[in-house]
């Protein structure tokens, strides 16, 4: 199997280079592209033709306009980049009857209420990114190729920056932290993301019929304050030493950002683990991984 994977330098894309390698003949892009190959998800017409070059089985996108608040800025390039790029892989796929696995988000909702987010509920972003996203996920099911459609929430993996990264940085030169309270959700790693994401599409190959979008997110939830205390919980156990002597809840309204985001991001993930056999584990096994991952 010849497997297409962009956005190969993000969180989500350097594990999966490491999840995909044993399921074939991985080739994989980031937005410099390579091979003559085009990676560059804001040029969608030469991304098609790399696309139509290459035959891949799978195109495996992990590429995204991510930065949710500079998207409101940018509308045209998230537009570009999370719908219009989206859009023509996916047309390549249909035309090929290539697989197609994406990656969605709980910002497609606008976190009402307190139930968990089932697939079937109705859409409605607050954010410029939000809507992007919803409309690459709409061009994905109307162009008709077989797809996995992946929504996930509160990404975060060893490599690069992250929350919990700058938690530790502000705990370790300030006295008093705030942090928001009152947006709820589950931080899920990356890792865990591509290593069902590696089964999932074995599932799929194997019973096409298992086609369609998935929520996929780490067990259990909490908000941001919670993630934070138990950052700071944890790295206090490994011997770091920090300087913070409070973390102080404040609602969201107390942290203004130019992008709206969801108060419930809380995703119901029956579907993805009753249709593949999976388990998804309580966000603090992976978080107090990555923490002994680069801490210790
Ligand atoms: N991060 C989250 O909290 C979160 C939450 C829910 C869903 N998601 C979704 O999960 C998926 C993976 O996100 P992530 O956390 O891995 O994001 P990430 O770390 O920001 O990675 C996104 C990647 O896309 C690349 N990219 C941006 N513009 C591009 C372009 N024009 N052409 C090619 N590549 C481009 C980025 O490259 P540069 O580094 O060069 O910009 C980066 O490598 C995305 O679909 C995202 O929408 C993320």
């Amino acid at each position: 199997m010849k497997i297409l994977l962009l956005g190969k330098d993000g969180q989500l894309g350097w594990e999966l280079q490491r999840a995909l390698a044993p399921l074939g003949e991985l080739v994989a892009l980031g937005r410099a592209g390579g091979e003559g190959l085009c990676g560059d998800l804001s040029r969608p017409q030469t991304l098609a033709e790399s696309v139509r070059a290459l035959a891949p089985d799978l195109i495996v996108n992990a590429g995204a306009h991510t930065a949710v608040d500079r998207a409101e800025s940018e509308s045209a390039l998230a537009h570009t980049i999370n719908a219009e790029a989206v859009a023509a892989l996916a047309a390549e796929a249909a035309k090929s009857g290539a697989w197609l696995l994406h990656y969605s988000t709980d910002y497609v909702f606008d976190g009402s209420g307190t139930r968990a987010w089932r697939e079937d509920d109705p859409t409605g972003p607050l954010s410029v990114y939000g809507r992007s996203k919803l409309a690459g996920e709409a061009a994905i099911r109307a162009s008709g190729c077989r797809h996995l459609i992946f929504r996930t929430s509160w990404v975060y993996a060893a490599r690069g920056g992250n929350f919990a990264k700058t938690m530790l940085r502000l705990a370790a030169e300030r006295e008093r932290l705030t942090v928001i309270a009152d947006q709820v959700g589950a931080p899920t790693g990356a890792e865990l993301i591509a290593d069902v994401s590696a089964h999932a599409i074995r599932g799929a190959l194997a019973d096409p019929a298992r086609a369609g979008t998935y929520h996929l997110a780490a067990g259990g939830e909490t908000s941001w304050h919670g993630y934070a205390s138990f950052v700071i919980d944890e790295a206090r156990r490994l011997g770091v030493e920090l300087k913070v002597a409070e973390i102080a809840p404040i609602p969201t309204t107390e942290y203004p950002t130019p992008a709206r985001r969801p108060l419930n991001s809380r995703l119901d993930t029956t579907r993805l683990r009753t249709a593949f056999g999976l388990v998804l584990p309580d966000w603090r096994l992976g978080v107090a991984r990555m923490l002994r991952e680069t801490l210790v």
